[in-house]
């Protein structure tokens, strides 16, 4: 269990006056376990017992007044239920901290049995949220459990800027959506096709997100193998012109053309040179649509 389960454990009935302001609890945190560098001014720490008095005498003063100390190892003894889930379930709960080190005071003499998060947790961005209880529903098993209801999104953004920006800076539907809507569990990804139908039947998952980044489904960008017919779902007018077009560019994919981002539109001259025939004609007439047709419906 915890590291200082032996050094610090507390007066049950007789506690013998350790008294934290709200102030100095994160640096407290500090003090006890010496992970979190948190910063926090004024701080007042205000013992009965002068600091510089010997053990002995704080002893010596303790059992006078008919405290007795008790390790983290007898909290078993009346409390059977939260030794066990911590063990279980208690992660770094379990292996960075002990019983005592949350709970400074005991009742019916102490009043701060239940510690507050921002003890030890402090400085971070999701430290700053109000009421872990919420999602930690058990600080015993902080990480299991963890429960996201009514629609969240902040919250999710004090780890997860990434998706954050995306869906704010590329407005789309899914920018009106709750973060948990779609992930209604912690790190759990849902399917597209949970809500929406496929263009086509032979379209999967993997395909949806070749096209749609989930986070921005609109800025829509494809690979050098995405099929024509993917294309031919919206756009069958130009796909059953360019499969009927006896030129060379029948043998070519509407991706080979229109690269990488949906729209774009490429000009002749991204492929070909100026006019391969630059006769007086041709002067006359720069335009290729003019002898050429389309790129779709093109004649030679
Ligand atoms: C001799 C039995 C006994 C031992 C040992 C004991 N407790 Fe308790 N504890 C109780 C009882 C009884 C209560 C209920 C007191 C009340 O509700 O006023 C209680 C209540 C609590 C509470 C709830 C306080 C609140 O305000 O809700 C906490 C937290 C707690 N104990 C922690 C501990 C820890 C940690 C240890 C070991 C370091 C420990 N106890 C050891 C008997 C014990
Ligand atoms: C990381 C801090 C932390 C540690 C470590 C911790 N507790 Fe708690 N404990 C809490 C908090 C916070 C509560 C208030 C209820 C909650 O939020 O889960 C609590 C509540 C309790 C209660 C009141 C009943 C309840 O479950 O609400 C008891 C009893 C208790 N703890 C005993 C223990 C014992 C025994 C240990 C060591 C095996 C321990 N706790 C370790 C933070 C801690
Ligand atoms: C006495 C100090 C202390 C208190 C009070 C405390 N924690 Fe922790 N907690 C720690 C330490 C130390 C760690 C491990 C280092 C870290 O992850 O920052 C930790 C880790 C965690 C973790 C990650 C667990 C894991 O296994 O990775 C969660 C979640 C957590 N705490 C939530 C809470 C919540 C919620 C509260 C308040 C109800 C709370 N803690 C109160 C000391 C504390
Ligand atoms: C909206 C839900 C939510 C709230 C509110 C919340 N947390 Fe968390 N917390 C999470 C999620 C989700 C994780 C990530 C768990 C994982 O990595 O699997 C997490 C992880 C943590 C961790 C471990 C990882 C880390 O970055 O240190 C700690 C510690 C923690 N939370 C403490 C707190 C404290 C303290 C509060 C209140 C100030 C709080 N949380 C409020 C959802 C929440
Ligand atoms: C305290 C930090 C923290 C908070 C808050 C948090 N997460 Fe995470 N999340 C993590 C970590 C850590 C991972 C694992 C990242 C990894 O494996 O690279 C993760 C992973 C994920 C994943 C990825 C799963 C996968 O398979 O790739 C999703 C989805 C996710 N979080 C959604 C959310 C949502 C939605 C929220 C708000 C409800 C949220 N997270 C809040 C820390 C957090
Ligand atoms: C419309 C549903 C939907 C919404 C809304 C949504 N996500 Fe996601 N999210 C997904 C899907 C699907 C994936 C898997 C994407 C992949 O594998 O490429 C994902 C992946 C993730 C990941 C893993 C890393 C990554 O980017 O692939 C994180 C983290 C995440 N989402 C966080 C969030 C956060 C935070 C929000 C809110 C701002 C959010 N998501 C909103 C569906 C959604
Ligand atoms: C939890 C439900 C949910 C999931 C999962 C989901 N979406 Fe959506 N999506 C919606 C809703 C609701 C809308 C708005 C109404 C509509 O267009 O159907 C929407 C709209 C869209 C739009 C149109 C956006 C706009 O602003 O017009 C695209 C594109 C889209 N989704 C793609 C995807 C893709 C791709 C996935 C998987 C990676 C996915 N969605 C997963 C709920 C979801
Ligand atoms: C070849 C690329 C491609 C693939 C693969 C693809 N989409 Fe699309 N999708 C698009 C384009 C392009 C749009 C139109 C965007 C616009 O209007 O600007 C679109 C629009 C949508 C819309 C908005 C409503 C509509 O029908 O116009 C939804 C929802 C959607 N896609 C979901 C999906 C899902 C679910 C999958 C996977 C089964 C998927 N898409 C696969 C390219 C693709
Ligand atoms: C889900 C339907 C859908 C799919 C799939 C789809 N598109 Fe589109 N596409 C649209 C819509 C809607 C427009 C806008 C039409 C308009 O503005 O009149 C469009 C417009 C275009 C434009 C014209 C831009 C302009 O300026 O006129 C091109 C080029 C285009 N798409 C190419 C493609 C290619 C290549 C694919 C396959 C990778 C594809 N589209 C897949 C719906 C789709
Ligand atoms: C992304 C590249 C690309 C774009 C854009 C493009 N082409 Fe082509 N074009 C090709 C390729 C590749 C061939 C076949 C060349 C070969 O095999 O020698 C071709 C062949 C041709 C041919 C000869 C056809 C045949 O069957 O002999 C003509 C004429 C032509 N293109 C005109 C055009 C015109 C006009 C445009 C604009 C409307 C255009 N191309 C846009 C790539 C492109
Ligand atoms: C050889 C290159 C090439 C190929 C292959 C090609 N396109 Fe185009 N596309 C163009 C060019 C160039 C334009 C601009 C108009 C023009 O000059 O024909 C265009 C225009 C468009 C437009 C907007 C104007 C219109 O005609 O509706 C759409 C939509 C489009 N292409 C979709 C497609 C689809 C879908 C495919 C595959 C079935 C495809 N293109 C294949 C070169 C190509
Ligand atoms: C005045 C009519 C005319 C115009 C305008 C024109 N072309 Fe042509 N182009 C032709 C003819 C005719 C041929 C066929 C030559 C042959 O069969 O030897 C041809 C052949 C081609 C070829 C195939 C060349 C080869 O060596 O096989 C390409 C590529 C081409 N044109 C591209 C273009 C482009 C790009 C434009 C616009 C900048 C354009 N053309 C404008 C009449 C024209």
């Amino acid at each position: 269990m915890g590291i200082f389960n032996n050094k610090v454990g507390f007066k049950l009935f007789g506690f013998s006056g350790l008294t934290i302001r709200k102030s100095t609890v994160c640096l407290l945190g500090i003090f006890l376990i010496g992970i979190v560098a948190c910063q926090q001014s004024a701080v007042r720490t205000k013992l009965d017992i002068p600091p510089k008095q010997p053990e002995a005498i704080i002893e010596e003063k303790a059992e006078k007044a008919g405290a007795f100390e008790i390790t983290d190892a007898q909290c078993v003894l009346c409390h059977p239920k939260q030794p066990q889930t911590i063990k279980v379930y208690g992660g770094k709960h379990e292996t960075e901290v002990g019983c005592s080190d949350c709970h400074l005071e005991h009742p019916p003499k102490g009043t701060k049995a239940v510690p507050e998060c921002g003890m030890c947790h402090c400085e971070k961005a999701h430290y700053q949220l109000d009421q872990c209880g919420s999602c930690h529903t058990d600080t015993h098993a902080p990480l299991i459990n963890l429960t996201l209801e009514g629609e969240i999104s902040e919250p999710c953004l004090t780890c997860h800027m990434q998706q954050g920006d995306e869906v704010a800076n590329y407005p789309s539907a899914h920018t009106e959506m709750a973060c948990n809507e779609c992930h209604a569990e912690h790190r759990k990804v849902p399917n597209c096709m949970e809500c929406h139908s496929k263009h086509t039947e032979d379209m999967n998952f993997e395909s949806c997100k070749s096209c749609h980044p989930v986070h921005m489904p609109l800025d829509v960008t494809y690979s050098e193998d995405t099929p024509s017919e993917y294309c031919g779902t919206c756009h069958g007018a130009v796909l059953s012109l360019l499969e009927q077009n006896t030129t060379k560019h029948h043998d070519l994919s509407c991706v080979y053309c229109h690269k990488n981002k949906h729209k774009t539109v490429p000009s002749c001259y991204a492929c070909h040179d100026k006019p391969p025939r630059p006769d007086a004609l041709m002067q006359k007439i720069p335009a290729c649509a003019a002898c050429h047709d389309t790129a779709h419906n093109l004649i030679v």
